[in-house]
């Protein structure tokens, strides 16, 4: 039963972050431990000021909380270590289920085509490379999004690419989005085929799997789903996918392509997704507590 660090309330370092408050609870119900470290001081690049209130002789621990870059994940691995303790999730497989270059090779069966570039924040690529960036995917539409998150609501503006062959177009989006993203870019810009997702209401319709140790152990609807419930995916090819990764705790959002085929929109590291309003936070607790 490995305890679950948790991102304290930054208002009150003694009490776990109002957000994941009900699930550590659950785990507290279900016999779980629970540690608390202090996801602004890790940002800052404080890592051992950061897990001052983990006790020492821990052994093994998830985390549950906010995302964070990988690099910072690493210095949150390293302090702990430097107590004894080591995250059950280790550095390099977080960094492989949270950013997309970790995770595509492994998926690229399953999940729209793309292609990547190593890019620092702010910084603006030329017209020129982004038509060569673009050349191995189908002509037609596309998304630009950054190794982890992308600016969907923004849809128009910085996401949604109508044509990956008209240049201008291309530039304008993939510059929009780079300047939104600010310090916030993660990694490099991501350029993906644009596939057709069946939709509910006009919503896309995802569904969050959780995968735990190869196996589909909890389906959701996507955090943003305004939907308590959804439809029910075929995971066949992509559970196989998933095993191959070899990651113990993710998640997959799929959707269902307009062909009948269901893709692969995105994996993540289990630990940093989010869970849907409607879903048991009990359900969930007792997937982590009998890990
Ligand atoms: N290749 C694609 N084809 C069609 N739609 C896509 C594609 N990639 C992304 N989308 C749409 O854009 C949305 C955002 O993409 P994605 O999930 O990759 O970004 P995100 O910002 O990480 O989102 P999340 O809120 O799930 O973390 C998806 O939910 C999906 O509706
Ligand atoms: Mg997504």
């Amino acid at each position: 039963m490995p305890p679950v660090l948790y991102c304290c309330d930054p208002l009150n370092p003694r009490r776990v972050d109002e957000h994941f408050a009900p699930e550590a609870q659950e785990v507290r119900a279900h016999g779980g431990e629970v540690a608390l470290i202090d996801h602004d001081r890790l940002l800052r690049g404080d890592a051992d000021a950061a897990i001052a209130r983990v006790p020492s002789g821990l052994e093994s621990a998830w985390y549950r909380g906010w995302m964070m870059p990988s690099v910072r994940y690493a210095e949150l691995a390293a302090a702990l270590s430097r107590r004894g303790a080591a995250l059950i999730v280790d550095p390099g497989r977080y960094r492989t289920a949270h950013e997309l270059p970790g995770w595509y090779p492994t998926f690229a069966e399953v999940t729209p085509a793309s292609v990547w570039r190593p890019t620092e924040p702010g910084e603006m690529v030329e017209a020129g490379k982004l038509t060569e960036l673009v050349q191995p995917l189908p002509p037609g539409p596309g998304i630009v999004k950054d190794y982890v998150k992308s600016r969907k609501d923004e849809w128009h503006q910085a996401c949604f690419i109508p044509d990956l062959t008209e240049s201008a177009g291309l530039t304008r989006i993939v510059r929009r989005f780079v300047e939104l993203q600010e310090d916030y870019l993660a990694g490099g810009i991501v350029v993906r085929a644009f596939e057709t997702f069946v939709k509910l209401e006009s919503v896309a319709a995802e569904v969050r799997v959780w995968w735990l140790d190869g196996e589909p152990r909890l389906l959701t609807p996507h955090p943003d789903s305004p939907f308590d419930r959804g439809l029910v995916p075929h995971l066949g090819q992509i559970g196989a996918a998933v095993r191959r990764l070899g990651c113990r705790f993710i998640t997959t959002d799929v959707a269902l392509r307009s062909d009948g085929v269901w893709r692969v929109v995105e994996v993540g590291d289990g630990q940093v997704s989010d869970l849907h309003r409607s879903s048991s936070r009990g359900e969930f607790a007792a997937l982590l507590v009998d890990s």
